[in-house]
Formats: structure tokens, C-alpha cells, sequence
């Protein structure tokens, strides 16, 4: 397995271009399955995630063909042509590399009138159930078995509008809901669905591709099917995870980088955070400038569904504020196990207590670079980020989860000056 090596201590200052966003890509990606026509993402970050649907689109029977991109951005470009299906089953072999696979689920439902995915199971962050999938897709007419391991949906006769209110805010369950709700027959109400700027990106390549839409970032989406949708040709928002990672770096050692292609609407409630430890957020000409402004102040964040601070946010903001001149309270109210990267932070000479879903992050004058192990996505980035603060070196171990969500990581922070290389076990 891999590892990274970051001598810390450096300013990073300098332009970061921004990828096409991993959590808009893959479910973007599954769209293909709802039409007999061509599908093309520009855009698409370059990371394993993206690969892994890829692989399970052609399982699936989706031609793929990935080629640089032709548009201008960043990302590289996929038409994908799902002309004819050859197969309703997503494998457990693939699902468990990849929970994400289970937004094939509504598509696939919708399309064929039959889906069979592998249960996603847990994940180092919290057992993240889908049962707001399957009462979503219930509510729209499938017949929903679970046996085996396995989730199985069937529609014979197609899937029928219907009204369904989240109990809770879900992203995954709100896009296979609405994923679904395009091919079905007459209307579907969606109340309490989630807000994220990535399902706004979702229903606008429906809409691209056909669809009927309405309240399209709001928490009431109405639907109204159509027999089949067309193909399309779309662009993958920037990554405002991404965005707001590299933001934490140039907090962090005392810098300033300019987001290149990130979208100040996605990131208002980070930039709000961020500003309280007394970091300037400014919009320039094609990105975002984030400036250090002396030593950090603390900042009480509590992690909520879109707007609010996202979940995806709090390791990485957690790490910033362990420099911070006084004491922060952290909140995570969205996963149940998302502090994993405390006793890492800690190796390193953080000052943190865990009291159930509560973080008090005392600053502190240093950090040290140490040995430190990644146990999940946004983790391993807190624990680059200290690195590049910390005195001294720290190897991040098991950089594999890094790399599904963070393109080309050493190159950019390289760019911008970050002493960092990556060494193979192997
Ligand atoms: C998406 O996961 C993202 N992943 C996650 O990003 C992100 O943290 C999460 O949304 C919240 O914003 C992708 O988009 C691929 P949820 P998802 O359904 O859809 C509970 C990253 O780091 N829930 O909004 O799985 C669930 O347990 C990843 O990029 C149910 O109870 O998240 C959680 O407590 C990590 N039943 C809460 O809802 C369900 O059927 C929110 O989960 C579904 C969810």
C-alpha cells in the first residue's frame, strides 16, 4: 500500500484547479441507465471512485469510452451508450468496493422494471442503512426483496408516481428516488429531499436529458415522468468538498491559494466557518482566494444537511482549529462514527476530547509530524492537512482512501509549494 511523506512547516500560496466533483460524478454516472441514447459527462475527475462506476456500468452492459476532455475543464470526458442492457444485477464484488453502487438501484428499477444491487453494508463512518431507498422507491410502485444480501426491486408494469416525505434528510435516497421518479408514469412529490448543491447538478442533467422538474433546489421536488429521456451532453460541477479542503490548507499554514473553478453558491456555510478564525475569503476572476491572516481563531461548527456545515467538512476543519488560539466545539450530527481521525490528530499533539457526537478542540501552539494511519476519505485529508502544518515529517499510511476522492493530491500541493511524495510499499 501506499503512503505519503510531507515535511511540514511550509506557506502554501499559489492557484489549485479545482476537479469535477466526486459525490455530483457518481450520480451523475447511473443517469446513463435511463436512456437507449448517449450520455456524455464532461468534467469527471479523475479518481478511483469514477473508474470503480465505470467498471459497473460495463457489468451493467453500458459501452463507456473515456477520452480527455474537449470542453475546457479540468476533467476528462465519458459517453456513455446503455442501447441495450445486458444485465439488472450490480455484484457484491463491485458494491463493496464502492457503496455508492447502490444508485444504480432507481435507474435501473425505472429503465428495465427490475434491479438487483448488492447491500452496500456499513463503512468506517457509521452503518449508513438504505432503507429511505427502498420506502422511496416503495412509494413509486417497486416491490422491494431483500434476501441473500441482496436488495431486489421490481416494477413489471413500470413504476407509477407517487408521494413520498423523507424522515430524514438523505442524499443517496433522495437521488435514486428522483432518478426513478423521471421514467415514471404521471406525477411524483418528493417532500424533505435533500438540497445539496450535487442534487441540484443531478436534476439538471435529467432536465437536460428531458426530465420535468420542478423546486429544483428545494426540499419539494416535483416530478413529472416521461416515457423515456433523450441523451445529453453535461458538465460535472466543481468539487466543493475538494474546494473547501484545499481552503484548509491555505488556513492552515498561514498561506493563501486560489480555489480555480470553485462556485462561492456551493460553499457559503464553509466560507462563513472559515472566516470566524479570521481566514479572508474573496471572490477572484475564475475561482475563490482563500488568504491566512495571522493565527487562527476558534470557530463552533455543528455539521447539518445542506446549507449547513457539511459533514464532509469536519475532519478537515477539525485539523485547522487544532492550531487555533483558544477552544472549538465540533459537532457531528450526521454520521455516527465520523472521529476517527481524533487519536491520529492526537499522535501528532492535538488537544482533542470526544464526548458522543461532540469534539472540544483545544488549540494548540504546534503540531509534530508522526506515523499516521488513514481509516477513511475526509480523514486521511485532515490528517495531510496537519501534516502540512506539523514540524517535522508525517507519513499518512493507506492513502488508498485519498485517493477516491482527491485527484491528483501531491501534484497540486506540490504546485503551491507543500514539501509532500508519495512512496509505494509495493
Ligand atoms: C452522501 O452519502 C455522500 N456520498 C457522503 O459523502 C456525504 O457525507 C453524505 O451524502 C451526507 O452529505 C456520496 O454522495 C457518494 P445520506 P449518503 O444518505 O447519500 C442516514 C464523502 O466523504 N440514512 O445523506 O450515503 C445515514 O445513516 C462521502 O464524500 C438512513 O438512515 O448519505 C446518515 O446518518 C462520505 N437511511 C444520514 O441519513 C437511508 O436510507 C445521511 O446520509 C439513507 C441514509
Amino acid at each position: 500500500m501506499d503512503r505519503i511523506i510531507i515535511r511540514g512547516g511550509r506557506t502554501l500560496k499559489g492557484q489549485v484547479p479545482i476537479s469535477g466533483a466526486k459525490n455530483a460524478a457518481l450520480t451523475l454516472l447511473p443517469c446513463a441507465l435511463l436512456t437507449d441514447e448517449k450520455l456524455t459527462l464532461t468534467n469527471l475527475p479523475r479518481l478511483a471512485d469514477v473508474d470503480s462506476f465505470g467498471h459497473l456500468l460495463n457489468e451493467l452492459g453500458v459501452s463507456t469510452k473515456v477520452q480527455r476532455g474537449t470542453d475546457g475543464s479540468i476533467g476528462r470526458e465519458m459517453t456513455m451508450d446503455a442501447k441495450s442492457l445486458a444485465s439488472t444485477v450490480a455484484p457484491y464484488d463491485i458494491v463493496r468496493k464502492m457503496r455508492a453502487s447502490i444508485l444504480v438501484l432507481g435507474p435501473l428499477v425505472a429503465r428495465a422494471g427490475e434491479a438487483k444491487v448488492s447491500l452496500p453494508g456499513g463503512c468506517a463512518i457509521g452503518n449508513r442503512p438504505i432503507d429511505l431507498h427502498l420506502k422511496a422507491l416503495e412509494a413509486l410502485g417497486a416491490q422491494i426483496e431483500l434476501a441473500a444480501g441482496y436488495v431486489k426491486a421490481t416494477a413489471p408494469g413500470g413504476l407509477t408516481g407517487g408521494r413520498y416525505s423523507f424522515p430524514v434528510v438523505s442524499v443517496g435516497a433522495t437521488e435514486n428516488a428522483l432518478m426513478a421518479a423521471v421514467l415514471a408514469k404521471g406525477e411524483t412529490v418528493l417532500d424533505n429531499a435533500a438540497r445539496e448543491p450535487e442534487i441540484v447538478d443531478l436534476a439538471n442533467c435529467l432536465v437536460a436529458m428531458g426530465a420535468e422538474i420542478d423546486g429544483i433546489g428545494t426540499d419539494r421536488l416535483v416530478i413529472r415522468g416521461k416515457p423515456r429521456l433523450n441523451g445529453a451532453r453535461y458538465q460535472v460541477m466543481p468539487d466543493r468538498i475538494e474546494a473547501g479542503s484545499y481552503a484548509c490548507a491555505a488556513a492552515i499554514t498561514g498561506g493563501e491559494l486560489d480555489l480555480m473553478g470553485a462556485r462561492m453558491g456551493d460553499m457559503a456555510t464553509i466560507f462563513d466557518a472559515m472566516r470566524v478564525t479570521g481566514v479572508d475569503v474573496t471572490e477572484i476572476e475564475g475561482g475563490i482566494r482563500v488568504s491566512a491572516n495571522g493565527r487562527l481563531k476558534p470557530s463552533n461548527v455543528s455539521t447539518a444537511p445542506f446549507p449547513a456545515f457539511p459533514t464532509d467538512m469536519q475532519a478537515q476543519f477539525m485539523s485547522m482549529l487544532a492550531l487555533a488560539d483558544g477552544t472549538s466545539v465540533l459537532t457531528e450530527t450526521i454520521f455516527e462514527n465520523r472521529y476517527m481521525h481524533v487519536p491520529e490528530l492526537a499522535r501528532m499533539g492535538a488537544d482533542i476530547q470526544v464526548h458522543g457526537r461532540t469534539a472540544i478542540v483545544k488549540g494548540v501552539d504546534g503540531l509534530v509530524g508522526a506515523d499516521v494511519m488513514a481509516t477513511d476519505l475526509r480523514a486521511s485529508m485532515s490528517l495531510v492537512l496537519a501534516g502540512l502544518a506539523a514540524k517535522g515529517e508525517t507519513a499518512v499510511h493507506r492513502v488508498y482512501h485519498l485517493d477516491r476522492g482527491y485527484e491528483r493530491l501531491e501534484e497540486k500541493l506540490s504546485a503551491v509549494g507543500a514539501d509532500i511524495e508519495r512512496l509505494s510499499d509495493g
